[in-house]
């Protein structure tokens, strides 16, 4: 007799909306035998030991095996007990070992849903854990003011507001921290927007989710950079989206011949620092985006993710700010905290037109309720105390020299085969590999303790170009020549 896991497993695979208990057990104990889990002649629990294995009444199960053996599927036998009536066709139901039969339920796929599947099938968004050469994309730790960032903890814990900040909190965000945000991205980025239109959340890839959730039905078309940020198509395609990669070139995304295709629903775009290629959208195309998002009423996501670290000048303002006043807002502007504080702040934040914001507040009561509060208080004084601008001009200094000592070592050590591509931010670079060699020079960076992130995995159709994206930020000037050293090891 399979053990009681089991008829707890098939008594939950039998649930359906609006079905009673007893209709479950019959739905679930039918399934099993038209799978071949309970096989003709089987015995069956007592109605006493199956009522207790899956907490139901001994009566629902005595009222269940009545009516499977009036349906045919048991035969009862006073004083031995109910057994399996029914046969399966002999070639869709081969007689496995009893054994056999249960590692091969235990070796069954999780019951997904579809949507489910998608994600599981979409593959982990997970980032480096430590800042090894050359992981992309991580700020330099090392770097981070944590006496100064320990005093505000303090003092905000001290404060008589301090109790406030361990209850819950507005979905939005704290207000002072709204406030903050609207304020440096009016000054810097040239947003125009106030505290209002600010939605507070953990990070840029939440604020993909809940976009997708919200914004995007089953098969809606949303254009991708091609190549592109795989975090955001992983989002968008567990919406059930269809994407749509659309190549960039030296002017940034480059939008399909108007007419020729149906419009999109949603463009994401990296206009101030393309991710990867590093190119700036130009203000031609961010035009005709935003003409194009106004006619056809799609919406455009702008992820700066890190427009604070621009070292030849400063970053064109934000394609936010390019929208007229009069009309209605079609971009969501989304950044983080991640690259310009530290990662496991865990605060990103949606600057979003009006009408979104109390839909998206809902949505995001519902996945997890708000953002912690005294990270949120204490980023709010680190920004409107100075401290958040001041770190900003600090590590766009390290990391500009940081750049310039891995261009120059690359192209001195290893230029005849990896080939830099020179960008005028970020905090990493992509560069190029011979055609078709990406894999095997990959495995024996790997192999020297190397991590190479691929660039080739960020396009989605088959046009595309091999390199890696090497991240400098979190290595000083002597560790990166360290690490170009062994990379310029590997063609021995
Ligand atoms: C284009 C882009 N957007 C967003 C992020 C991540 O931001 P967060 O850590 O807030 O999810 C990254 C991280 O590398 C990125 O490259």
């Amino acid at each position: 007799m399979p053990p009681s896991r089991l008829w707890l497993q098939w008594f939950e695979r039998g649930a359906a909306p609006g079905l009673g208990r007893r209709e479950q057990l019959c739905a679930s104990l039918r399934q099993a035998m038209r799978e071949g889990d309970l096989q003709l002649g089987e015995r069956l629990p007592s109605s006493r030991m199956l009522a207790a294995d899956l907490g139901l009444s001994r009566v629902t199960v005595e009222a269940a095996y009545g009516q499977l053996e009036a349906e045919g599927y048991l035969s009862r036998r006073i004083g031995q007990g109910s057994f399996v009536a029914f046969a399966r066709a002999p070639e869709a139901a081969p007689r496995t070992p009893a054994g056999a039969r249960v590692a091969h339920l235990n070796m069954r796929p999780p019951p997904l849903s579809q949507r489910g599947q998608r994600i599981a099938d979409g593959g982990a968004c997970e980032d480096p854990r430590r800042p090894l050469p050359f992981a992309a994309g991580s700020p330099d730790l090392r770097a981070f003011p944590l006496p100064l960032w320990r005093q505000l903890i303090k003092r905000r814990l001290s404060d008589a507001g301090g109790r406030e900040l361990l209850g819950y909190g507005e979905p939005q965000g704290l207000a002072c921290l709204r406030e903050a945000i609207a304020g440096y991205l009016r000054q810097a980025r040239g947003l125009r927007c106030s505290a209002e239109q600010v939605l507070v959340l953990t990070s840029s890839q939440q604020a993909l989710q809940l976009l997708a959730g919200m914004l995007l039905d089953e098969g809606d078309r949303v254009w991708m950079e091609e190549p592109g940020y795989r975090g955001a198509a992983t989002a968008f395609a567990a919406a059930g989206a269809r994407l749509r990669p659309v190549p960039v070139d030296a002017h940034g995304l480059c939008p399909p011949e108007r007419g020729s295709e149906p419009p999109p629903r949603l463009i994401y775009l990296t206009p101030s620092h393309q991710y990867p290629s590093g190119v700036a959208l130009s203000l031609a195309r961010r035009q005709a985006l935003l003409e194009l998002a106004r006619r056809e009423g799609c919406w455009l996501i702008e992820d700066d993710y890190d427009s604070e670290f621009h070292y030849e000048g400063r970053p064109m303002p934000a394609l936010q700010g390019l929208q007229p006043e009069q009309e209605p807002g079609r971009v969501l502007y989304l950044g983080t905290f991640s690259k310009a504080l530290f990662p496991s702040l865990r605060l990103a934040y949606l600057v979003l037109p009006p009408e979104l914001v109390a839909p998206l507040c809902t949505a995001r009561s519902i996945q997890d309720g708000h953002s912690a509060l005294l990270p949120q208080a204490v980023t709010a004084d680190f920004i409107s105390q100075g401290h958040f601008a001041a770190h900003l001009r600090l590590m766009r200094q390290l990391y500009r020299q940081r750049r310039e000592v891995l261009m120059n070592e690359l192209q001195a050590r290893v230029g005849d085969w990896l080939r830099p591509q020179p960008s005028p931010g970020g905090l990493q670079i992509a560069a190029l590999l011979p055609p078709g060699e990406e894999a095997s020079w990959s495995r024996r960076a790997a192999g020297a303790g190397l991590l190479t992130p691929s660039l080739s995995a960020l396009y989605r159709g088959p046009a595309r170009l091999d390199g890696w994206l090497l991240g400098f930020a979190a290595l000083t000037p002597a560790e990166i020549v360290v690490a170009v050293q062994a990379l310029a090891r590997l063609q021995r």
